[in-house]
Parts: C-alpha cells; structure tokens; sequence
C-alpha cells in the first residue's frame, strides 16, 4: 500500500524485459511488446489513482533503432495503435500527453499520431504522461548545448553565465521537475542513456520483474520503498 506520506511527483520508468518475456514462454518478441503495451496502461491508471504528478515512461530509444526490422516496423504499429486508442480514457482520466525526443527519423503516421494526441491532451490538468521516444540522454544534451551555443554566438548570452537552469532549460523536459524515482524492471543495473542530466538526485529502484509482469502492486512496492528513503541531496 501507498503510505499517507507524500508520493513522490515524478516517477521515470525504463520499461524492460519484453522479449525475455516472450521468449521465455515460446512467443515472439513483438507478444512481449503487446503485454508490455498493456502494462503501461495500468501504470497510467495507477499513477493517476495514487496523484503522481508525472510519469515518464522510455517508450522507444534513439538506439532501439538497431534492432531487427521487423521488430523495429511492429514496435511503430504497435506505438501508433495504441496512441490513438489510448485517447479517449487519456481525456476523461484529465491526463496531459507531453513527448521527450527527437521528431526527426520517426515514421510519418506515428509522428502525426503522437502530434494529434498531444495536441487533444494540451488542456489537460491531471497527470502529465512523458513518453520517451526517439529519445537518448545524450542527443538530448546535445541539443541543448547547440541551442545555448546559439544563443551564445548571437550574444543574447555569455559562456560564463550559463547556469543549470540555462542547461535544464534548453532539455526536451523543461518546466518538468526532475524525476523522484527511476524504476527499471527485468533485472538490469544500468542507465541506459535515460535522463542523464534530471536523475543527478533521483532514487533508483530496480527489480528483476519483467515489464509485462510489473504490475500496480510493483508501482505501489516501488514508491513505499521511497518513502523510506532519506534524500539528502548531497548535505548530510
Ligand atoms: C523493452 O523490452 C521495451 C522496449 C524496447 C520498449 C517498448 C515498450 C513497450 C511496447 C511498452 C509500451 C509503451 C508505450 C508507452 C506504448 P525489450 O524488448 O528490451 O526486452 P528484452 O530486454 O527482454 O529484449
């Protein structure tokens, strides 16, 4: 159970372990991807029902671009599927679709899904639900340093002054507080180009569940778990 004690705001998720899943119970990948799909609808559900403020889930990376083909070709069904289906239960549970990532290199009909929604979600005072697509941490930061360095070069700005909040600014996440916790199912320890710059102070939190196992009773584990955690920020 969640306590009385505050929720944390943000919550980022690295949602993995669909093929394991899959494969694991002699299905394909892209079955591993379709419950995954699933699995991110019940955390929307659940983040709304408990008050998160926002819910950052890494959707597509700039790097899953390498997998197979055909996998890569179902994952964009699948994404653009589901974004329209989705709509409806976005706008009555007031819940705000917002995109971290790079628009360039996403297929047409998936960036013009992705736009619609964010577009019909724009009012939306609820939940705020950042899907990381198309996204690297890395290529985040880098563009920017080009924005600043652009400003720089036509003197609006000096290199000296550049402070953190010029830098979290110039993110695909400005004016989104930096996320609490870093949930990362499936067993893994590592990071993987997700956030570089916002979990400087996040709490990290990982489970050996595969994603389309994870389920609210993990989201609510995950966040009581923070509770008990003293952030420090670095002071004592
Ligand atoms: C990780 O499993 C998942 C992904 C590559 C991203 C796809 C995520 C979904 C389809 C969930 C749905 C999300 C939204 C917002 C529509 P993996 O393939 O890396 O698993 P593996 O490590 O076991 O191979």
């Amino acid at each position: 159970m969640v306590r009385a004690q505050p929720v944390p705001a943000h919550v980022a998720v690295i949602m993995d372990g669909n093929g394991r899943w899959a494969t694991g119970k002699g299905l394909p990948r892209v079955a591993g991807h379709r419950e995954g799909v699933k699995a991110a609808r019940a955390m929307v559900r659940a983040a709304d029902a408990i008050g998160l403020r926002f819910l950052t889930l890494y959707a597509f990376s700039t790097e899953n671009w390498n997998r197979p083909e055909d996998e890569v070709t179902t994952l964009m069904r699948l994404l653009e599927e589901s974004i329209y289906r989705e709509l409806p239960e976005l706008m009555s549970r007031n819940v705000r679709l917002r995109v971290i990532g790079r628009p360039t290199g996403v297929p047409l009909p998936v960036r013009r899904g992705i736009d619609h929604v964010v577009h019909e979600t724009r009012a939306n005072t609820g939940l705020t639900l950042l899907m990381a697509f198309n996204y690297g941490g890395r290529d985040e930061l880098l563009d920017a340093f080009r924005a600043l360095a652009r400003r720089v070069r036509a003197g609006d700005l000096e290199p000296e002054q550049i402070s953190e909040a010029h830098v979290g600014g110039a993110l695909y996440t400005d004016g989104i507080p930096d996320p609490d916790l870093l949930i990362r199912t499936s067993g893994e320890m590592r990071i993987s180009n997700f956030l570089l710059w916002q979990i400087a102070y996040t709490e990290l939190w990982m489970t050996t569940t595969l994603w389309p196992d994870f389920g609210p009773s993990d989201l609510y584990r995950a966040i009581a778990d923070f509770q008990r955690r003293t952030r420090r920020f670095g002071g004592v």
